[in-house]
């Protein structure tokens, strides 16, 4: 028999996960919000830039690792909140912040996680806590009061979910958590997706980002800004950054790819606060061009999640090793020695 080929990139890891995962776990994973016009062009909108490159810059052997709120990264690629990762490997949470530690880089753990902060605080990973804010201002205070104490650095809330866009393979699936994974914020497994969203505020305005910002003692992170008039909003609430997501194409279909909204979201920001992006990250050079349009550093969700679900601690480790791997080479044939080398000059649009 021949030995089993390891994945060669993130497309094989998703494929080798299809194979694994019970259909409408994958479906849940892999599947956006009506049409999937957005899930498909936050991977396409890559592929229509192409890099500039320059030569003889004499870059030896790059760094990638890069300072992200004060953290240094040893690459620009962060752990997005995923949720429910038991579903797609017993370990979960847990095994994708060792992970993460292990790569050099930080995990941002969901609200609707399935392994506790204090179960995730104790592999010793860079740690940040994503909020949905609840209809009830009671659970919300204790879940930032609880992030805080497990040594979670910043607390980065969802402002793209206030309902949940329609997942049409979810719908089909009737996907549900099964009862014996709990998710700890809700003291309860055995739930769907849509079950969950209604307890989240449908009414959340930039006056409660503000008053997070103000109170919960943790830099305000604003994730899911596409328009330069909501980053100017974000700028002047307090966030301390924002992050340019669609959710993976998962809320509102027909929005633009995040890496085509970059731009517009870095100039209205002007540098006054950190601008992060996700979506769509799928190779090493997805991640150079962010970096070179203005994003600080990338949150990856399905590729780190496609190698969790092959092979748990080790293959969502593996998945970022190779990001790093090809970011490094990326930058090496880029000419750029170090990722804030990178500029508006070293992409164009595809002829
Ligand atoms: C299965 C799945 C679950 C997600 N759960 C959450 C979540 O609980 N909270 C959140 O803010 N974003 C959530 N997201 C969105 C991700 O944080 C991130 O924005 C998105 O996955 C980036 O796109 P990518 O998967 O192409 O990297 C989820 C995404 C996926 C695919």
């Amino acid at each position: 028999m021949l030995a089993p080929v390891e994945p060669a990139n993130v497309f094989e890891y998703e494929a080798a996960a299809a194979e694994l995962l019970d259909p409408a776990a994958y479906g849940y994973f892999a599947g956006g919000a009506g049409d999937e016009l957005t899930l498909r062009d936050n991977v396409e909108a890559f592929r229509r830039l192409q890099l500039r490159p320059r030569v003889l810059a004499g870059v030896g052997d790059p760094s990638t690792a890069v300072t992200v709120l004060g953290a240094e990264l040893a690459l620009p690629v962060l752990v997005a909140p995923v949720a429910y990762q038991r579903v797609a490997h017993p370990d979960g949470e847990v095994a994708m912040a060792r992970a993460a530690a292990t790569a050099g880089t930080a995990i941002c753990l969901s609200t609707l996680a399935t392994s506790t902060p204090e179960d995730v605080a104790a592999t010793g990973a860079t740690r940040w806590f994503q909020l949905y804010v609840f209809r009830d201002p009671g659970l919300n205070a204790e879940l930032v009061a609880r992030a805080r104490d497990a040594g979670f650095t910043a607390l980065v809330v969802t402002v793209d979910t206030p309902v949940l866009g329609r997942r049409e393979r979810d719908v089909r699936s009737g996907f549900t958590v099964a009862q014996h994974i709990e998710i700890p914020a809700l003291g309860r497994g055995g739930i769907t997706p849509a079950q969950a969203l209604e307890l989240i505020s449908p009414s959340l305005t930039w006056r409660d980002l503000e008053e997070f910002a103000a109170t919960a003692g943790l830099p305000v992170i604003a994730k899911g800004v596409l328009t330069a008039e909501d980053a100017l909003l974000a700028v002047e609430h307090g966030a301390a950054g924002l992050v340019v997501s669609n959710h993976g194409g998962r809320q509102l279909d027909g929005v633009s790819a995040t890496i085509d909204a970059l731009p517009e979201v870095a100039d209205a920001v002007a540098g006054r606060i950190e601008v992060l992006l996700d979506g769509g990250i799928r190779r090493g050079a997805d991640v150079v061009k962010a970096l070179a349009l203005g994003a600080r550093a990338v949150l990856a969700g399905r590729a780190p999640l496609w190698g969790l679900a092959v092979d748990g601690e080790d293959g969502a480790r593996r998945v970022l090793e190779l990001l790093r791997a090809e970011v490094q080479m990326a930058l090496q044939l880029t000419g750029v020695r170090t990722p804030d080398g990178l500029t508006p000059a070293h992409v164009q649009r595809r002829r």
